[in-house]
């Protein structure tokens, strides 16, 4: 039994590699140009660094937010478990500092007002073509779900704000265009926006320009998954329970169909003993007076 049993879980193990090896050939070699970085987030037991996700929440406010918006989320999300676990009384300070427009009031007025927890971020523009037109005709695509929009998610973003170089000679850019390794066509409307010092972090961290890359590329995958780490442990604990199920009715299957599988060695022996034994209970039966 023991022994089938190991075949059995070996089989289980192998059958989970071959599902799981392709994906991750396929993700290398989409990705293969991109900068490759151990994100904490990756793999089944991904979590987020937390003081990471609230650097990265300063990165955006101090830098990006000036152009990018990021509508899908509420400042309430910036406490709720799994992200950057502000606690609630931080993330109503944070909101407050933005204003939101509201109303329309008793006179019919729209009016500005501090924002609340349940208020969407701020906009840095009215709208996509405010945004464009201050561009210098690109869009600053709004980073709620960037991190899942784009091919190569956050070693597509990270690599994107390391990428920036020299152009090569052969290379012609207009005024506000940039050179950058990452982007397709190697032209970029956006000038570098990370580099070492641009912001002081209130943790202490050290601000190079890795680092704040780092942070606002891992804030920028959480606002795009925010159950990330919920979906890892469904998915960890499912896999559990379909071993333990498989196990189960491996077990019970062996069990109802041993009565028509061929006789074991130890079968084989129980019955000789029983016909012995009847053998000898039919003699021990007999009239002793006949049998003497
Ligand atoms: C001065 C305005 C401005 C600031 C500040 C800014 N960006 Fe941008 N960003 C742009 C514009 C404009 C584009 C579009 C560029 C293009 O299409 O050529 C862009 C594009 C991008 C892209 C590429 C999106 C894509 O389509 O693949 C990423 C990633 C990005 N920005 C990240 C950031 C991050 C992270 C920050 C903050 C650290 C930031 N940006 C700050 C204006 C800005």
């Amino acid at each position: 039994m023991l022994d089938h049993l190991n075949k059995y879980l070996k089989k289980i193990i192998i059958s989970i590699l071959i599902s799981v090896i392709p994906f991750s050939v396929y993700s290398e070699e989409k990705n293969i140009d991109f900068i490759k970085n151990n994100w904490s987030f990756d793999g089944i037991f991904g979590t987020f660094d937390r003081a990471s996700l609230q650097r990265g929440y300063q990165v955006y406010k101090e830098v990006c937010a000036g152009c990018h918006s990021m509508q899908h989320l509420s400042y309430r999300n910036l406490s709720e478990k799994g992200g950057p676990e502000f606690s609630v009384e931080e993330a109503k300070v944070i909101a407050s500092q933005f204003e939101v427009e509201d109303g329309p009031d008793s006179e019919g007025e729209m009016f500005m007002r501090p924002a609340r927890l349940s208020d969407n971020f701020a906009k840095p523009y009215p709208n996509v073509e405010a945004s464009t037109a201050a561009n210098g005709g690109a869009y600053p695509p709004d980073m709620s779900v960037l991190a899942k929009a784009r091919a190569g998610g956050a070693d597509y973003i990270y690599s994107l704000l390391m990428g920036y170089k020299e152009a090569p000679a052969s290379y012609e850019l207009d005024d506000g265009v940039y050179y950058n390794e990452y982007m397709q066509g190697n032209k970029i409307k956006m000038s570098e926006p990370v580099s070492e010092g641009i912001v002081e972090y209130s943790d202490g961290t050290n601000p190079t320009k890795d680092q704040i890359a780092k942070d606002i590329t891992t804030f920028l995958v959480w606002a795009s998954e925010p159950h990330l780490e919920t979906q890892h442990r469904m998915g960890f604990k499912t896999i559990i329970f379909l071993i333990i199920l498989i196990t189960l009715v491996y077990m019970s299957k062996q069990k109802v169909w041993s009565r028509f599988g061929p006789k074991t060695k130890e079968e084989e022996e129980d019955e000789t003993f029983d016909k012995v034994e009847k053998v000898v209970t039919e003699y021990e039966g007999e009239d002793p007076k006949t049998f003497k």
